[in-house]
Formats: structure tokens, sequence, C-alpha cells
């Protein structure tokens, strides 16, 4: 494929604005369009861990992945950064990931043999690491290379390096369906007119498949909704991420602490609950007591853009030219943004693929 005059992207969440920023690196004309304002779904809704080993429960493509993107973020966040002018707030420290059960402690033990430098921690080791823990911390692992940013900075950093590179935004603009010749997918039809690309890229998180049903393909993605709260301390309780069986306490540069999250699979519904505020504080307090006591900020939800395997879809159709996806990002859309900006960026530029793209393609059986 040669290198396209003009792509259009459809949804501007962390996803598609790394796919636009790979794509006007190189020149290329880019649009991306979204229904509201840019990464304002789960994109930044996300507490911005790059947990490629704290998420990742075993050995195969989808962990090369995740590290692969990992390794990119320090460079990928610099260049932002210069292009932009915005500090993602990329911190380099890493992930305390600590086991409150015996079935938990089995479960991280059983990543030892084939994760690079994992380490089991005896519970007083974990504890020098973070003196508020539990007693009740039985022990963990701390994964070093597992950093984070703040997804509001990485979404405002990607919106104004897209429009210093010359790229088209358009918010409000939502896309109502793909305009199809042939089998072709050349345009797409939205509320403010129609818009034609020689390539149109469908990175619209959890709302992606109803777009393709027109062509009558099923792309087996859903919505997961994750709620959070932000809470703030007296005096710094933990330096590091501290990471639990269905619980995560990010400390924040702004001395917040975010901790998140649920994971219901209830549709189209990102109403926050009190239960689910309440849930959230026992589990943390459960990890370090001390936030048994604390301000409570705000409390806000997402929806996950979850599939069957747990692997994102990125690739193309068969028998639908002039059309690429990327979604299914679940948990790990922050994490992935750098390598599937550049994924699409290859695979739209005609260049050679840095990894195979077979355990991702939207055509393969969950
Ligand atoms: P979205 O951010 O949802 O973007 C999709 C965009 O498409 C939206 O802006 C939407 O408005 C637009 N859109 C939809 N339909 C249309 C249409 N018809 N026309 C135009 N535009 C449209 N990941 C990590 O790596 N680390 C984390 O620590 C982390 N924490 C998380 C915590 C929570 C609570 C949640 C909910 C998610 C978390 N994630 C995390 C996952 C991550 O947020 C997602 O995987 C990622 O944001 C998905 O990005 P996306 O661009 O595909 O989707
Ligand atoms: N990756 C953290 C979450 O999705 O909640």
């Amino acid at each position: 494929m040669n290198r396209p005059d003009s792509v259009i992207i459809i949804g501007g969440g962390i996803i598609g604005c790394s796919i636009a920023y790979g794509l006007a690196v190189k020149g290329v004309r880019v649009t991306v369009l979204d229904k509201g304002a840019l990464c304002a779904e789960a994109s930044t809704a996300a507490a911005g861990m790059l947990g490629a080993q704290v998420e990742t429960h075993q050995p195969g493509p989808f962990y090369e992945l995740c590290k692969a993107s990992q390794r990119m973020y320090p460079e990928w966040a610099n260049e932002l950064q210069e292009i932009s002018g915005i500090s993602l707030q990329y911190i380099g420290k890493g992930i305390l990931r600590v086991a409150l059960t015996e079935e938990d402690e089995a479960e991280l033990k059983s990543r030892l043999p084939w994760m690079d430098g994992a380490e089991w921690l005896t519970a007083a080791q974990t504890c020098e690491i973070e003196p508020a823990l539990s007693e009740a911390v039985r022990g963990g692992i701390y994964f070093a290379q597992d950093h984070q940013v703040h997804p509001l900075y990485v979404a405002r950093a990607l919106k104004s390096a897209l429009l210093k590179l010359g790229s088209s935004i358009r918010e409000w603009t939502p896309v109502l369906r793909l305009i199809i010749e042939g089998n072709r997918v050349v345009g797409v039809k939205t509320t403010d007119g129609d818009l034609y690309a020689e390539q149109i890229v469908l990175s619209a998180g959890a709302w992606s498949p109803s777009l393709l049903e027109p062509l009558a393909f099923k792309l087996p993605s859903f919505p997961v909704k994750g709620q959070c709260i932000s809470v703030r301390t007296e005096t710094s309780l933990i330096s590091s991420t501290v990471f639990a069986k269905g619980c995560y306490i990010v400390p924040r540069l702004d001395g917040t602490l975010t901790i998140g999250a649920t994971q219901e699979e209830i549709g189209f519904n990102k109403k926050t609950s009190l239960s689910a505020v309440s849930l959230l504080h026992q589990k943390a307090s459960a990890i370090v007591p001390s936030l048994s006591e604390v301000e409570f900020v705000s409390t806000w939800a997402g929806l996950r853009p979850g599939t069957p395997d747990g692997l994102p879809y990125i690739g193309q159709l068969s028998d639908a030219p002039g059309l690429t996806i990327a979604t299914g990002h679940f948990r790990n859309g922050i994490l992935l943004a750098p390598i599937t900006g550049q994924l699409v960026t290859e695979l739209l530029t005609g260049q050679p693929l840095s990894i195979g793209l077979e355990p991702y393609s939207p055509e393969r059986n969950p």
C-alpha cells in the first residue's frame, strides 16, 4: 500500500489520536472526528498505569505487545511534549502488586517463571517499600518497568500536537454511518455532511461495533464500565502505585490518590454510584488502613472497550478495503496507544509491520 493522501479517523480517544499522531508525523493529511470532545470517554477515565506486567496473566504475543508499547513510552512522551509543549506527567516509578489472599499469592507466584526480572517479596519487604501497607499483605512483586502517565495530560498533549502538525480535528461531529461504494469504504456520513478519504480508521472505542453493521460484520466488542474515585490525604501515604486484586491506588503529582476501579458489564451505562464509591474506599482501606479517613475529591466512570478474549482488534477486514479497525483495548488502551499508533501507521503507509497483527485480527474467532 502506498502512503495515503488522506485518512479519516472515527473516534478521537487515545487510540484514534495516537494513530492520527503517527500518521501526521509522516505527513499524512488526517481528519479526526469525534461525537463529543476529544478523549472525553474511556481515555480520560483511565488511571494511566503503563502496566505491561501488572495487568498480564500469561506469557505470549499480547504480553510482548504490551512490553513493546511500554518500551516506546519514554520517547513517545518526550516527542509529544516537545511538539505540544505539554508534559504527560510521565512518572518512572514502578507498581507494587500485593497479595492479600492465599489464592492471589498463588496466582502472582505463577507469573514468576515467565515474567522477566520478577521476584517474590515477603510481607516485610513490601512494607519496606511502602510502610503504610496493611499487615494483611502476604507479600508481592515490584514491577519496576510499570510506570504511569496522567491521561488528562496525554489527551491535551495529543490534541495540541495534532493541531500543530496541521491535522483537522472536528469535535461534536458524530459519524452516523460508513459510506460504502461496491465493497470499498470510501467515507463517512456525519451530522455535518459527508466526508471522503482514501483510508478510514474506526477507533470509536466501545461504540465501534454499530458502525460496522452496514458491512454485515459483527465485531464482538462491548462496554465494560469502570468507576474510580479520587481522594486527598493530609500526609503522603504511598509513593508507588499499589495494586491488589480488584483495586489499585495511584499517587498523583498533585497529592491526590486515584483509586480504581470497578469492572461491570451493564451496557452503555456510565452512571456513577455511591455503592461503588464505598466499595472502592473499603478495598483501598484494606490495603492501606490509613485511607479509612480521607477527603473525598471526586468520582467518575468510563466504558472500556472489552473483547471476549481480552485482546484488542487491530487490522483490516478481508472484504472491506479502505477500512482499518483499531479498538478493543479493554484495560490497556493507555499503555497500548504508542504501539497501536505505530502499527496502524505502518499498515497504512506500506511499511513492514514491527509486530505481526494475526493475534489481533478483527476476524479472529474469540
Ligand atoms: P475511548 O477513549 O472510549 O474513545 C473512543 C472515542 O470515540 C470517544 O471519544 C467517542 O466519543 C468517540 N466516538 C464513539 N462513537 C463515535 C461516532 N459515532 N462518531 C464519532 N466519534 C465517536 N488503560 C491503561 O492502559 N492503563 C490504565 O491505568 C487504565 N485505567 C483505566 C481505568 C478505567 C476506570 C477505565 C474505564 C479504563 C482504563 N484503561 C486503562 C483502559 C483505557 O482507558 C481504554 O482502553 C482506552 O481509553 C480506550 O481508548 P479508545 O480510544 O479506544 O476509546
Ligand atoms: N487498567 C486499569 C483498569 O482498566 O481499571
